[in-house]
């Protein structure tokens, strides 16, 4: 297949770009090369292009950036998604889209699944939303929502606080927000297969298991040799951002489950490997 990946030198799209270049011809846009906020420019881009599969991952995914400026959070990650969902339905190509759990309230104290109710509490989580709704437009569709995601190519969650560690500093986290962990890469890879496999549809994906933000941290730490005790875990509502986190967002993969794949590896071990290809 000849697939366009948008947000191809963002931390997941270098993912999305690795995976599906295993087997397919990639055409990897940069935000300078195809703004999804300029729809006319966008769709000739995919005219030219004619690619059979857009994977759709550009977006703003830093939740006090849109919170701070919801104009431009929807215009990006909702108002640009409506144009690669146009787009892709002008040239006949089916879409992935890359969504959140930031679409939920966080309210629950058991793993959503797919079926759950929505009800994002912030800008970002609204934007993203009424993002996939813009994504069911195109007729053979997939939406992924990932959840934290680490990896190689770009700092991440994971990466950020052991630089801050291995330059001599603590690294302070949220201790009351449980969640998944996602190794772009497995991300990556998962969705090729279920795109292979033709079946469309909503998925949630992430590395198996559920941890805090303090324990996908502090397991980094040890896992890189480093003092746990430099991470420190503190309730969120003393982080003072602008964005309010969800206290529980954990996924349950029941989507994956009852299409027959199997899940990603568990989340201790997608670290594991992530960390002994990482110098600090
Ligand atoms: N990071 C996470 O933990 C996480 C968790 C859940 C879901 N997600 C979702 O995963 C996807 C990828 O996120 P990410 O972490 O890889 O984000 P990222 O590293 O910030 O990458 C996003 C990419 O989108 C590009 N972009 C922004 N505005 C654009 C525009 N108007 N036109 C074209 N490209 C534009 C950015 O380019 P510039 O930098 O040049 O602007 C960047 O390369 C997003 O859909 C996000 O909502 C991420």
């Amino acid at each position: 297949m000849k697939i366009a990946i948008t947000g191809a030198v963002g931390l997941f799209g270098r993912g999305l770009v690795l995976a599906f270049s295993t087997r397919h011809e990639v055409i990897p846009l940069t935000h300078t090369e195809a703004d999804i906020t300029n729809a006319s420019a966008f769709e000739s881009a995919m005219q030219q292009i004619r690619p059979d599969l857009i994977v759709h991952s550009a977006a703003i995914p830093d939740l006090d950036i849109c919170e701070a400026d919801p104009d431009r959070g929807f215009l990006v990650n909702y108002q640009g998604t409506c144009n690669v969902a146009n787009a892709a339905r002008q040239v006949g190509a089916g879409l992935v889209h890359i969504s959140t759990d930031a679409v939920f309230d966080g309210k629950k104290r058991t793993p959503y699944v797919e079926t759950d109710p929505t009800g994002p509490i912030t800008v970002y989580g609204r934007s993203k939303l009424q993002a996939e709704e813009a994504a069911k437009s195109v007729e053979r569709h997939w939406i992924f929502r990932v959840s934290v995601l680490f990896g190689p190519g770009k700092t991440n969650f994971v990466e950020k606080g052991l630089r801050k560690i291995a330059a001599g500093e603590e690294y302070k986290v949220a201790s009351d927000q449980m969640g998944n962990a996602t190794l772009t890469s497995d991300a990556g890879l998962k969705i090729m297969e279920v795109v292979e496999a033709g079946h469309c549809g909503l998925y949630h994906l992430a590395n198996q298991g559920a941890c805090t933000r303090f324990e996908l941290a502090r397991t980094a730490a040890e896992l890189s040799g480093f003092d746990p005790a430099k991470v420190i875990g503190i309730p969120d509502a003393q982080m003072q951002r602008r964005a309010p986190r969800l206290k529980y967002s954990v996924m349950e993969m029941t989507a994956l489950k009852s299409a027959g794949f199997s899940l990603p590896r568990p989340w201790q071990e997608a670290l594991a490997d992530y960390i002994s290809t990482l110098k600090l």
